[in-house]
């Protein structure tokens, strides 16, 4: 199959909006593979701390995001072989990761490895920017959303339940700022897509999204 008829299904919102769980469940329906582009910030974000790469050294990130030695199997992240699925959800983690993602040459860095996990037989990316810059010709594009009391208590139960510690008031402040600086970077800020499905997950549950997900790509494999 030609790369450009594998179908992607594109999910894009902010922090929490439960993008991921959405995403990965609507994958598992379909037999798609599953992007969690974040990740893969998140990942460039560890390499980074812990090779005490300065934030500001724009080229250095980029090489660390190129270069990124990392596998992906079931629910678990690896890099450089060592299993990080918890050590990239630290809250230090998700703020640098956010930082250096205003960096264009460090979104560069990451667009060829975001492009090899479309594969047959298609593919829901997960992110900010899968249907507006990654996969701008996605079969079907969705932008969640969700209020951010809503968010931040996901997040709240999400981290305790991961056994870190976490404060709502810090949360709310924490994902207010990292969705300003998301929508507000000059490169692939979070915005949706042209043609995307806005759904308000606020008060909805995981499945009820993920019906919804999966009807609008029903219909669009039906009048594409
Ligand atoms: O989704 P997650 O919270 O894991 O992403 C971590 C950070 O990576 C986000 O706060 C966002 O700034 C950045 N990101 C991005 N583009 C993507 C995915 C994540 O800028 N496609």
């Amino acid at each position: 199959m030609p790369n450009s008829r594998i179908p992607v299904i594109s999910l894009d919102g902010p922090t929490a909006s439960g993008k991921g769980t959405v995403a990965h469940r609507v994958a598992e329906r379909l037999g798609f593979h599953y992007l969690d582009s974040g990740a893969l910030y998140r990942l460039t974000a560890l390499s980074a701390l812990r090779l005490r790469t300065p934030l500001n050294d724009e080229h250095a990130l980029a090489r660390l995001a190129e270069g990124l030695n990392c596998s992906f199997s079931e629910e678990e992240v690896f890099l450089a072989g060592e299993n990080v699925t918890q050590a990239i959800r630290a809250e230090e983690v998700g703020n640098t990761a956010s930082r250096i993602a205003t960096l264009p040459t460090v979104r560069q860095g990451l667009v060829a490895l975001q492009l090899r996990f479309r594969a047959p037989p298609g593919l829901v990316a997960d992110g900010r920017d899968m249907g507006t810059v990654v996969f701008p010709h996605a079969q079907l594009k969705v932008f969640l959303t969700a209020s951010v009391e809503t968010r931040a208590e996901r997040r709240y139960k999400q981290l305790i339940g991961k056994g870190f510690s976490a404060n709502m008031d810090d949360l709310l402040k924490d994902l207010t700022e990292r969705d300003a600086r998301d929508a507000n970077r000059s490169v692939a800020p979070l915005k949706p897509a042209d043609g995307a499905y806005m759904l308000d997950t606020s008060d909805m549950t995981a499945d009820e999204a993920v019906e919804q997900v999966l009807g609008w790509y029903a219909s669009a494999r039906k009048n594409g």
